[in-house]
């Protein structure tokens, strides 16, 4: 028997039905379809207006989308990871409710958090509990629900953020397809620049908490611009350059979409051309843990075994990394 990899064996996805355009923020805010678009690349995103409904509803739609493509029955599935930095509940684990609602009875599960880094951190953690051979059916979902801890009257981070699932299914290959090789960082001095100042630990809610809106996601742009740029690029050269890898050899680069612009920026450093990069942004904004299986089930189609996937993603904490998988099968 040769070595087993863990290779990606299904995706799937959902994206709330309400879409929220530029034109519709330009209502609510002091901002417009040009600034937005020529800053970031985003035209529209997706909310999840439903009263009730939290992140696991997206990802229960989303494994369930996986589910039905793949054709297997949820009580296969050994372990669920859910990437999320919006879970359902504090404390409760947004995985265990998801794993219960799709019937994975045999699975045991937990919810993993580096912002949008979530489900790239997710990849290593679902690769190496089933390249260890302990389990064989690994569901990895990547779910958001953003708007939840926005405020729609600040216009440097309203415009930017989506709600959004998706999902990704990691299973024993013998082929030396699926994951190949990581390069995953963090840098403490990020939480100064993007963070939840209340209801955590350091400042739990309050009257207090709540007048001075301190519940509300706070970003400093510029600032985590700088460090997303160089960071991301240089990742993804050192993943190339580690694993041999000439800009022809690779046939994908799937970047974290926060803003076309650093997406561009890590795909000149890495020498890609356009038509190699995966882009969704302009239809769903930054849907922080969700990016990267979006890209693939939007992608999944023109996908072949064997591809070269290079990933790459940076996020809150700070958390940034790469990673290089082959595509394992043609859909
Ligand atoms: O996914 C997790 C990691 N997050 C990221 O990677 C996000 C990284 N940051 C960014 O993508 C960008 O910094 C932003 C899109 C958030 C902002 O773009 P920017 O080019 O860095 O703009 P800026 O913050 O430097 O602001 C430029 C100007 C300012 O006006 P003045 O001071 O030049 O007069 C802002 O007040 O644009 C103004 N501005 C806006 N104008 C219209 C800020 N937000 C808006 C807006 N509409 N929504």
């Amino acid at each position: 028997m040769g070595k087993i990899s863990a290779a990606i064996t299904a995706v799937g996805k959902y994206v709330p039905d309400y879409v929220l355009t530029n034109k519709e923020l330009e209502t609510m805010v002091d901002t417009n379809d040009e600034w937005i678009t020529t800053r970031t690349g985003i035209k529209e995103r997706r909310i999840l207006k439903e009263e009730g409904k939290g992140t696991s509803f997206m990802a229960i739609k989303a494994a369930e989308d996986l589910l039905q493509k793949r054709g297997i029955k949820p009580t296969e599935i050994d372990l669920i990871i859910v990437g999320t930095a919006t879970p359902d509940l504090q404390v409760a684990a947004t995985a265990a409710y998801v794993a219960s609602e799709i019937g994975a009875t045999n699975a045991f599960a937990f919810d993993l958090e580096a912002a949008c880094s979530s489900f790239l951190y997710g990849m290593s953690t679902a690769s190496s509990y089933v390249e260890s051979g302990r389990y064989k059916k690994v569901l990895l979902i990547g779910a958001d629900k953003m708007s939840s801890i926005l405020d729609y009257t600040d216009r440097t981070t309203c415009i930017i953020f989506g709600d959004g699932a998706g999902a990704a299914l990691f299973e024993p290959n013998e082929e030396g397809l699926g994951f190949q090789d990581e390069y995953l960082r963090s840098d403490g001095i990020g939480r100064n620049f993007l963070k939840i100042d209340a209801g955590g630990s350091i400042l739990p809610a309050s009257e207090e908490t709540v007048k001075n809106k301190q519940h509300y996601v706070f970003q400093d742009g510029k600032t985590v611009f700088k460090y997303a740029v160089s960071n991301m690029a240089e990742v993804s050269a050192k993943i190339m350059e580690r694993n041999n890898l000439e800009e022809k050899d690779v046939d994908w680069l799937v970047p974290h979409q926060a803003n076309k612009r650093i997406i561009d920026a890590t795909a000149s450093r890495m020498g890609v051309g356009p038509s190699k990069v995966m882009m969704n942004i302009q239809k769903y904004g930054n849907t922080t843990s969700a990016t990267l299986p979006l890209l693939l089930a939007d992608y999944e189609n023109q996908l072949k075994k064997g591809d070269n996937l290079v990933f790459a993603a940076f996020g809150g904490g700070f958390t940034w990394g790469s990673i290089f998988l082959k595509w394992a099968y043609n859909s």
